[in-house]
């Protein structure tokens, strides 16, 4: 599974790439299993619409801590750090130095409150603090990898090449169907088995499309960034660090992962004696031997 070249080639050409089945078959059972845990009955429905809809179906979760990296269990926060999306995003930024900036599951139905047919747009405006030019030391690639099957009336998400707006400046961010009618003629809808994923850029055109039939449909939105300009991202992680999931996954991860997240490396300037100490003392579980007081 994972990419291939031609996957590659076709995000270099048009801005985005489909990857069917990128996940194998025990990656994408136990992320549905951790799922089921997460929204009880959403993954049923999604097999089977002809039945009823989940308990509080249309309700906001009541927490989006349970929606978000990192999650309980290890195979959601498997797939958000995938050797796969960090290769991905890597060539186009041209460096293993990444950040992962977002890792947020999402689930609708047709009727639900996020069920809407959505205008053509670029996602930058909640990714950056500036605009994303077309340099690899400031590439951004979102990945959209979904959970559940999607049919042409399963809401897919729709994707237009960007050899339909080559060389412009991208502002504004979005145009209904009566301003730019070719974004929408010449739109892409992702109809792909569950396990498959969208791959797309800062400077690619989609949109969300609504259900046209009982449906619902379970996805998971990653994207990364270069490490370093503070500019990038949608979120600061240190908002999570307040629960005993990212206790533990802080203290399980690898040192490239934890860096994934932006924490400091070995060699870093950072570590002292009082700061080995102290984020010794905040992670007891953290093997302290690799951060070596400068
Ligand atoms: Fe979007």
């Amino acid at each position: 599974m994972g990419f291939t070249d031609h996957h590659v080639q076709h995000y270099r050409d048009h801005g985005y790439a489909i990857i069917e089945n990128f996940l194998d078959a025990t990656e994408l059972d136990s992320a549905r299993d951790e799922i089921d845990l997460f929204i009880p009955g959403w993954l049923e429905y999604a097999a089977n619409p002809t039945g009823e809809k989940p308990e509080g179906w249309n309700e906001p979760p009541r927490s989006r801590r349970t929606m978000r990296f990192p999650f309980k269990g290890s195979q959601l926060n498997a797939i958000t750090l995938h050797p796969e999306l960090r290769r991905f995003a890597s060539i186009f930024a041209e460096s293993d130095d990444l950040f992962c900036e977002q890792s947020d599951l999402h689930y609708k139905c047709k009727g639900h409150y996020a069920d809407a047919d959505q205008v053509m747009h670029l996602d930058y405006m909640n990714h950056t603090l500036a605009y994303p030019p077309n340099l690899p030391e400031y590439w951004q690639t979102a990945f959209l990898l979904y959970y559940t099957d999607v049919t042409l009336d399963a809401a897919p998400t729709a994707v237009c090449s960007w050899t339909h707006y080559k060389d412009e400046i991208l502002w504004p961010t979005a145009y209904e169907q009566k301003d730019r009618t070719e974004l929408y003629e010449n739109e892409v809808k992702v109809v792909v088995p569950a396990g498959s994923v969208l791959a797309y850029s800062m400077r690619t055109f989609h949109r969300g499309t609504a259900f046209k039939e009982e449906a619902a449909r379970v996805g998971h939105f990653i994207t990364y960034s270069p490490a370093r300009p503070k500019w990038l991202g949608i979120l600061g992680w240190p908002e999570q660090g307040v629960y005993g999931s990212f206790q533990k996954w802080m203290s399980e991860a690898t040192l490239e992962e934890r860096e994934l997240l932006g924490f400091p490396k070995p060699g870093d300037s950072y570590w002292t004696e009082e700061t080995r100490a102290g984020v010794a003392a905040r992670f007891p579980d953290m093997d302290m031997s690799p951060y070596l007081a400068l």
